[in-house]
């Protein structure tokens, strides 16, 4: 079949392969290829009607869980080999098909179209405990703790790790770091279609809908004090709600914050608008850290340490606060910040970040191409959030005002 591809993908529970998997889909569509997804874990939610979160179903030991499994895999290959028969090109199986006898059948059912297998590491051990606490929020493990919840879904990882067998002998594979997005390795042994577009696709940041939003009003806001961990003011608190307002269409599933208080309660109203909301506080995300400089007013610091105010005003990228940070020394941090939101947010199509004055300057900076000297001076108002867009078509970036009399 002519055109027509098979993606496997390939890889231990909670190594973003769904995610992957969305972001091919969704790019190959965009691109007029006509692609779907088979996944093997929404198969096994819908075709039983018992819960199948227990981690014991998993073990390679139970006899009932490993048919039923191979069952769900048989059927979403029936349902791939329908679809690239009735008109659809690419077929993305997502599943982790950690067994070479797995991966054998997969190619025996489509003889006649290329595979590409797709396999999805994540050596980055805090982005990986962040993704499994998102996990044990679905719906599968509502019965357990939280704790007890982990707890399974660990076990449930172990058993796939002890018959992990890694990709080696299938013609075309591609190992991805699914945190860094980046090629760890590839071996392309005959035409593969979309090749180009799918290393692409893997290795580039697209963007469908973030919303940068600062945090609203504090009381140091008012007395023009820097850092610390102060909380709304009544007008911050308003604010708040006009932005809940102004999102009450749209869903936000995950709303990333920094760790201080006046981010989380800004975010606040917004989780009680939404149906399913969910907040993750990054400390990639907190505020500059001033130093020496926490707690004082811009005019205190231009009286009581001119050395600082004249140093930051020459270039105020590169400055470093005494004993703090400067916008050039949180770059690393923020980019490291935005890798974990692009990994936990699993492809959907909007993503929020309430963040701060500076922080959310350098998170614009990478997404814009602006002068290093301009990026301290960026305009980033309170009653107004940035509305970014970047795909291979477009890149557009909004300045949207919401509670307009919120000034
Ligand atoms: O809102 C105040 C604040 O977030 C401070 O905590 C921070 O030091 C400052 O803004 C960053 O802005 P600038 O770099 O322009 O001083």
């Amino acid at each position: 079949m002519k055109g027509k591809l098979v993606i496997v993908m390939v890889g231990l529970p909670a190594r973003g392969k769904s995610t992957m998997g969305r972001k091919l889909s969704r790019t190959l569509e965009l691109d007029g290829v006509k692609t779907s997804i088979f996944n093997n874990g929404d198969l096994r939610r819908k075709m039983s009607s018992e819960n199948t979160s227990s981690s014991t179903f998993f073990s390679p030991d139970n006899a009932e869980g490993v048919a039923f499994r191979e069952r769900v895999s048989s059927l979403n290959l029936e349902k791939a080999r329908d679809f690239l028969e009735q008109g659809g090109a690419v077929a993305i199986l997502d599943a982790s098909n950690v067994t070479r006898s797995r991966r054998e059948k997969i190619r025996t059912t489509f003889p006649e179209t290329p595979h590409l297998f797709i396999e999805c590491l994540n050596a980055d051990d805090e982005a990986l405990e962040a993704n499994l606490e998102r996990k044990v929020e679905l719906n599968e493990f509502s019965h357990l703790s939280k704790e007890e919840a982990l707890a399974s879904f660990l076990r449930r990882i172990a058993y796939y790790e002890s018959i992990y067998e890694p990709l080696d002998v299938e013609p075309n594979r591609i190992l991805v770091d699914s945190f860094e997005s980046c090629i760890l390795q590839e071996q392309v042994s005959y035409e593969v279609p979309y090749y180009d577009r799918i290393r692409d696709i893997l290795t580039t940041r697209v963007v469908r809908n973030l919303f940068l939003v600062r945090h609203g009003e504090t009381f140091y806001n008012l007395e023009d004090r820097i850092g610390g961990n102060s909380e709304l003011t009544d007008k911050g608190q308003e604010q708040a709600r006009a932005l809940a307002e102004h999102f009450a269409t749209q869903r936000i599933p995950i709303i990333f914050t920094s760790n201080y208080t006046r981010t989380l309660q800004t975010a606040e109203p917004i989780v009680a608008r939404q149906n399913h909301c969910s907040v993750i506080a990054l400390p990639e995300f907190n505020e500059i850290h001033a130093g020496l400089c926490e707690g004082m007013t811009y005019r205190e610091i231009s009286e009581k340490m001119t050395h600082v105010a004249r140093a930051r005003r020459l270039n105020k990228y590169r400055y470093r606060y005494p004993e703090g940070e400067g916008y050039k020394s949180m770059e690393e941090r923020v980019h490291r910040g935005l890798k974990k939101v692009f990994y936990l947010n699993n492809y959907d199509e909007n993503i929020m970040i309430v963040g701060h004055r500076a922080v959310n300057r350098v998170i614009l900076s990478m997404f814009l191409s602006r002068q290093e000297e301009e990026i301290p001076y960026i305009y980033m108002p309170q009653n107004r959030y940035y509305h970014i867009q970047i795909n291979p078509h477009r890149r557009i970036f909004e300045l949207i005002p919401f509670g307009t009399s919120l000034g």
